[in-house]
């Protein structure tokens, strides 16, 4: 297969992960050319702009791409860019896997639960956040649609099918947020009917968070509104280890934007100890976008296999004393020795 991905390094240490992710794909031979683009702090400064059109027309025109952190000038009221990215794509679906590894410091041992988090509206609406002229009274707005909410919810249960998943949870609030979560919930429950294949259940947020930690094993994807999708998708990173190890796949109808949840870690940028397996899982996740699953999963397997039987080569982070590159090398060994 022959297919061009924009590829954005970005800021901080994503020139880092992003190089020993490449170096992983190369190994894994998936066929992929790579359409180098910068955004961020980087294209600021040599283009003049955050984001500059090129960017977003080689997104445009790819339909995917892999993206390493990007850092959003603080002051100067620049708006994120991560926000305009997902706004002007329409990034609906936000993804976040999150899987066991070895070798970490987490709580349990077999977790695999996918998030599927509305990623346009919800209680995010930046025209939904207003102050009273006096200060004293604050009110944000929360706004879901029966359109929003179908797209989520059918988007959900179409990845469940896909990927062999046996159940779906949708998190909500009716009890309280009688309107807004209301008809989410309903919406879930109306689109479950179509997939009789797939168990369907409804769980309150609160509950939820302390079920996550007290039994995650109920669970296999759950689907939720903006607001508690960001939450309980870091939840879930905590449980099985933390940032190092979290994707986030941001899907629309015309283009997806594949990346690690971290940030730019400037304070570890440069020193080459960033674990680049958070970026690295997202390629694999890319793979599978692209219909190549079983490379997607050989990434996944040789990661596994690293943290259990490498541990030299493992950041930091981890627990090792291995580098961004030993760490990616070790990967990619595995990869093409598979
Ligand atoms: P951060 O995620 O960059 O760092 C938080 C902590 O986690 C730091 O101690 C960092 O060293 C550590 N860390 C993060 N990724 C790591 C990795 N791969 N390996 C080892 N350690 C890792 O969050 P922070 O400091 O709040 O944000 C820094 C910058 O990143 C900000 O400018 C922020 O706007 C940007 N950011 C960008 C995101 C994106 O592009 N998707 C997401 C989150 C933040
Ligand atoms: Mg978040």
């Amino acid at each position: 297969m022959s297919k061009t991905i924009a590829v954005i390094p970005g800021d901080g240490i994503g020139p880092e992960i992003m190089k020993a992710t490449l170096r992983v794909l190369d190994a894994i031979d998936c066929g992929l050319s790579y359409d180098v683009v910068e955004a961020g702090m980087i294209a600021l400064d040599k283009q003049g702009d955050l984001l500059p059109k090129a960017t977003l027309d080689a997104i445009a025109k790819h339909k995917v791409a892999l993206k390493g952190p990007l850092t959003t000038p603080i002051g100067g009221g620049f708006t994120s860019i991560n926000v305009t990215l997902r706004r002007h794509f329409d990034l609906y679906a936000n993804v976040r896997p999150a899987i066991s590894f070895p070798g970490t410091k987490a709580r349990y041992e077999n977790i695999d639960i996918i998030t599927v988090r509305e990623n346009t509206e919800g209680a995010y609406l930046a025209e939904g956040q207003t102050l009273s002229d006096d200060g004293e009274t604050a009110t944000s707005i929360i706004r879901n649609t029966r359109r929003g909410s179908t797209r989520i919810v059918r988007y959900a249960f179409e990845m469940a099918v896909k990927k062999g998943r046996k159940k779906i949870t949708a998190v909500h609030k009716a009890n309280i947020m009688k309107t807004s979560s209301g008809l989410f919930l309903n919406v879930a429950r109306e689109v479950a009917k179509e997939y009789p294949q797939i168990e369907f259940n409804e769980m309150i947020v609160d509950n939820t968070c302390m079920q996550l930690v007290m039994r995650p094993e109920q669970f296999d994807v759950i689907v939720t509104t903006n607001l508690f999708g960001d939450i309980i998708s870091d939840l879930c990173a905590g449980l099985v280890g933390g940032l190092g190890l979290a994707p986030g796949d941001n899907i629309g109808a015309d283009a997806a934007i594949f990346e690690a949840v971290h940030g730019s870690a400037p304070d570890i940028a440069g020193k080459g100890i960033a674990n680049p397996c958070a970026l690295l899982l997202a390629a694999a996740d890319m793979l599978d976008h692209l219909g190549m699953v079983e490379k997607g999963s050989k990434i996944r397997q040789a990661i596994r296999d690293t943290m259990e039987h490498d541990r030299a080569h493992v950041t930091p982070d981890l627990g090792g004393k291995g580098s961004t590159e030993s760490f990616g090398e070790a990967i990619a060994k595995r990869v093409l020795a598979a």
